[in-house]
């Protein structure tokens, strides 16, 4: 049973294997970032739980020691520590354990860009006390109504909460990529201290494996997806990934609430990372950016020609295969393309090719550089989102915001946030950007050829720009809609 507190002071501990500026590979740590401040302003107290990567232990600023964990069954020693996000004031607890995180590499691989051998351990730490700090096991004061878990990494945390015998807080997890499970072989069941018991069908079980994700879809109270589209999409094949039958048992118990952006440090009238900053009133001086970004990127400096720009993970569900296929057309529009990114080596060796290929017309930067994100999303005339699926996607929210209508495929949050640009929306004042449906590269180019057509016509684009910009990404909506879920979590299971 939930401890629960008065009436919406509702007590949520947030857990996350990332949180922007302190660790972040992705959408993942740009939402624990923010959403947990928007929850703020609505008078939710919310705190994250995290790992203490070296990245995290020296870019707080200053922090407070509040446990020891020193006999943890199953684990190495822990400390606890307390600190705050400097931009939000959210308080954040930070798990130290260096046998598991202090560490050269990322938080999901090792340098060499393999998983880390020992994941099971480090996220099964994450989960545990997670658990620990969402029931009476904890020893600090503050007890949480709700444990709100984040993709696989804390996926274990409904699952011991199941099987702690005390009070324990209502649990939660949001799906932000199904694609990534977190399974093990089945010896870690035991070896994380879950009843073997758990290791069935019904349970933890996920073909002859743990599935850490499997575990939190099975044993949450609610699940949230980060779109209403994915949230129907998971339940059908091919984007459940497996689990499709799980969780169109567990229908009633999904909501799909779209993200929203951090739109203080995605605005261009006051991004410290544009060369100039710009408006909807006053969108000519968005050129001085595209001249600043040509330049910077090697490209031909031409204020005219139609700058393209991509920035994400390499991985197969970016679709950067039809980017690949699609590049020596583009080029003859005429246009230019520019790509920031990094991940998958074979992808990162036809990308830097392709560079090679047509010098002065597409520029790849390998990498990940938050500055430079923010100059291609303002420098860029139109932006690429050809994802295979996208539970939610940010960067689509970020180049409407910033007058770069972004050109995406029909999938997931996609759909919900990029209204396609024809007669009647454009009409009717709601026209965003370009959708298109097949995933291959003759559609994906039919979907250019409307951008470019589009571009020629300056009081179409003009039009386009506008919408994007003056559209509402901001978190108070769906932070709101969150809010409801922790009230009726507490209602039906208090
Ligand atoms: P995903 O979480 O699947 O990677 P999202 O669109 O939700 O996709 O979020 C990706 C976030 O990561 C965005 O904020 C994007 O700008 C950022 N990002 C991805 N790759 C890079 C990179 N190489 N450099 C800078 N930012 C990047
Ligand atoms: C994931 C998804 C992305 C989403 C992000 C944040 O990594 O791939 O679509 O925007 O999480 O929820």
């Amino acid at each position: 049973m939930p401890a629960i507190s008065s009436h919406q002071a509702f007590k949520v501990l947030f857990i996350t294997p990332e949180v922007y500026p302190l660790c972040k590979t992705g959408g993942l740590g740009d939402v624990s970032a923010a959403l947990p401040a928007a929850l703020r302003q609505l008078g939710v107290d919310v705190r994250l739980l995290l790992p203490g990567y070296p990245s995290v232990m020296s870019g707080i600023k200053s922090k407070r020691k509040v446990a020891v964990f020193d006999e943890l069954s199953y684990f190495p020693p822990v400390t606890l520590w307390s600190a705050k996000l400097q931009a939000s004031n959210v308080p954040l607890y930070i798990i130290d354990c260096p046998a598991l995180y202090q560490r050269a590499g990322g938080p999901y691989l090792n340098p060499a860009g393999k998983n880390w051998p020992d994941n099971a351990l480090r996220f099964g730490l994450l989960s545990k006390m997670g658990a620990i700090l969402a029931s009476d096991a904890t020893s600090l004061a503050w007890q949480p109504d709700i444990a709100h878990c984040n993709d696989w990494q804390s996926g274990l945390v409904p699952a011991y909460l199941h099987f702690h015998p005390g009070k324990k807080a209502a649990s939660l997890i949001s799906i932000h990529n199904l694609a990534f499970q977190g399974c093990f072989p089945a010896e870690t069941v035991t070896q994380l201290g879950l009843p073997a018991a758990s290791f069935a069908m019904e349970g933890v079980e996920y073909y002859g494996n743990l599935s850490f994700i499997k575990a939190g879809l099975y044993y949450a109270d609610h699940i949230t997806t980060v779109s209403p589209t994915y949230a129907r999409e998971i339940q059908q094949e091919p984007l459940g990934f497996g689990l499709q039958g799980l969780l169109a048992t567990r229908s009633q118990d999904i909501s799909g609430i779209v993200n929203g952006i951090d739109t203080m440090a995605w605005d261009p009238v006051s991004d410290p990372h544009l060369s100039k900053n710009y408006s909807d009133k006053h969108l000519v001086a968005k050129k001085v950016n595209k001249r600043v970004l040509q330049q910077a990127m090697g490209l031909e400096v031409d204020s005219d020609i139609l700058l393209f720009a991509a920035i994400s993970r390499f991985s197969e569900q970016k679709g950067y295969d039809l980017i690949l296929q699609a590049a020596s057309q583009l080029v003859q529009i005429p246009a230019q393309l520019v790509v920031l990114g990094s991940g998958d080596a074979l992808l990162e060796a036809s990308l830097a090719k392709l560079a090679e290929a047509y010098p002065g017309k597409i520029a790849v930067y390998i990498g990940f550089d938050e500055a430079l994100s923010h100059l291609i999303e303002a420098g860029a005339d139109s932006f690429l989102m050809p994802s295979r699926f996208e539970p939610c996607g940010l960067n689509q929210m970020y180049s409407q915001r910033y007058g770069t209508p972004p050109l995406v495929h029909a999938t997931g949050g996609l759909i919900d946030t990029v209204v396609d640009c024809t007669p009647a929306t454009l009409a009717d004042g709601s026209a965003s950007g370009f959708q298109f449906h097949d995933m291959t590269a003759e559609d994906f180019l039919a979907g250019i050829q409307r951008v470019v057509a589009a571009y020629r016509n300056q009081s179409i684009w003009r039009r386009l720009q506008r919408n994007g910009m003056r559209k509402n990404f901001s978190w108070q909506a769906s932070a709101t809609a969150y809010r409801e879920i922790y009230q009726l979590l507490l209602t039906t299971s208090g």
